[in-house]
């Protein structure tokens, strides 16, 4: 479903490029859940961008569901992405002015894989599944943090996606709802036969997956050494 080869990240900087992510080898199952995690700057977001082709790599293999991701121009990128990748955002990426029900069925208006006739229910049953059927019609901006990530997790499963990305989903809440929305995230991924990368700094959270990747910081005299650790 997934498969990253040789995957390296280089930005410009004004004296000399700077790599900040070497990856030799990632390859994720259907159904697989799966953790990645690393210090502060190590390319845990930079990895997950590039899977959802919003960020290129300098060089390396990126196929998704069997596509070579890094062939599609901007336009069937992002019609790509609708269909087969939902992503959760550690601040959630909300359009602010708009509904819960709103921000859930635009996701569905503009993939086109759910039928139209189904969207609305669709909507109904996946707010209701997150627990804001009460809240349907609050524009999210008045909705709280827990609630936005949640109105986020039923947008990003909207599509019945084969693979979801969450950046740090939890690191904008407190502890009793970064729980709560964890789980709510990993179960949503199991009902739906969802794969999930999911990056985040805590070890509880990685330990419920079937195996953590660490990413380990890059320093100029080093490269980054990838390890996986399989659990399961
Ligand atoms: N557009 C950019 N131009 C230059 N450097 C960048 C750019 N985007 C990211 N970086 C650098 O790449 C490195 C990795 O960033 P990234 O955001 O992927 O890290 P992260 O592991 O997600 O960190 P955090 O845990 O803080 O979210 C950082 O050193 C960052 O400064
Ligand atoms: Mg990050």
């Amino acid at each position: 479903m997934l498969l990253i080869k040789q995957l390296v990240k280089t930005y410009s900087s004004e004296h000399q490029p700077i790599t900040i992510l070497t990856l030799p080898l990632l390859e994720v199952s259907e159904q697989q859940k799966v953790a990645i995690v690393g210090p502060s700057g190590c390319g845990k977001s930079t990895l997950l961008n590039i899977i959802a082709g919003i960020v290129r790599p300098s060089s390396g293999e990126v196929n998704v569901l069997g596509t070579d991701i890094l062939q599609l121009r901007e336009t069937r990128m992002d019609a790509f992405r609708s269909r087969h990748i939902g992503y959760v955002f550690q601040n959630f990426n909300l359009l602010s002015g708009f509904t819960a029900l709103e921000n859930v069925m635009f996701a569905m208006q503009f993939a086109k894989v759910i039928p139209q006739k189904e969207r609305k229910a669709r909507g109904l049953e996946l707010l209701d599944r997150v627990g804001l059927i009460h809240r349907l019609n609050n524009k999210v901006n008045r909705l709280s943090q827990g609630e936005q990530q949640r109105v986020a997790i039923a947008r990003a499963l909207a599509n019945k996606p084969p693979l979801v990305l969450a950046d740090e989903p939890t690191a904008s809440l407190d502890s009793d709802n970064s729980a709560l929305v964890f789980n709510l995230l990993v179960e949503m991924c199991s009902q739906f036969n969802s794969a999930l990368i999911v990056s985040t700094h805590d070890i509880d959270m990685a330990n419920q997956m079937d195996y953590i990747f660490h990413l380990r910081k890059r320093s100029e005299s080093d490269d980054v050494e990838a390890m996986s650790d399989v659990f399961a």
